[in-house]
């Protein structure tokens, strides 16, 4: 009586380490699973402009591009055109203008109006499409 309880319970041990083991196994190759959603975020970006934030648009326009196109956006005789009368800014989509003021407007071009270049993102490399998008959104609250 006393042997075969022992039996059994070895039995048992036995089994529940076996169970054990495969568990175990089958649990290592679940985790690369949750890779793929931040793959289709960072291609949606590409897509998508990001938007434009006219507080920190302004901030970013009077470090950047006040020197040529005045406070406010009213222009500077013998620099840049005045954005209060542009007609260009309010005719063109915010994805038209992220390509133009990341071009500029040399004099060579024969849209050239002023003979003065427009600089490739005024001379300011450095600025991101988010700061660009900034400062467009800025830049279109200023048409009189
Ligand atoms: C070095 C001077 C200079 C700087 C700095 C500058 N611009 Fe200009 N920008 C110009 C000139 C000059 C023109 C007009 C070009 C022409 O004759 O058509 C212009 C034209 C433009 C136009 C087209 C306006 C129109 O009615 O045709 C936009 C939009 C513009 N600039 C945006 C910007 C933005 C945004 C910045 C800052 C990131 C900036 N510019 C910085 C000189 C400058």
């Amino acid at each position: 009586m006393k042997s075969s309880i022992i039996w059994l319970g070895t039995l048992l041990l036995v089994l529940i380490m076996a169970l054990a083991a495969c568990g175990g196994d089958s649990g290592g190759d679940s985790a690369p699973a949750s890779d793929a959603g931040s793959a289709e975020t960072s291609a949606s970006a590409d897509t998508n402009l990001p938007t434009g934030d006219v507080a920190a648009g302004e901030a970013k326009f009077n470090e950047v591009c006040i020197a040529c196109h005045g406070p406010g956006g009213e222009g500077v005789e013998g620099l840049g055109k005045p954005f209060t009368t542009s007609d260009f800014v309010t005719s063109q989509s915010d994805a038209e203008l992220l390509a133009f003021v990341k071009v500029g407007r040399p004099v060579g071009d024969p849209a050239n109006t002023t003979g003065i270049d427009m600089p490739p993102k005024g001379g300011n490399p450095a600025l991101t499409d988010q700061q660009l998008m900034d400062i467009i959104a800025y830049i279109r609250t200023l048409h009189e």
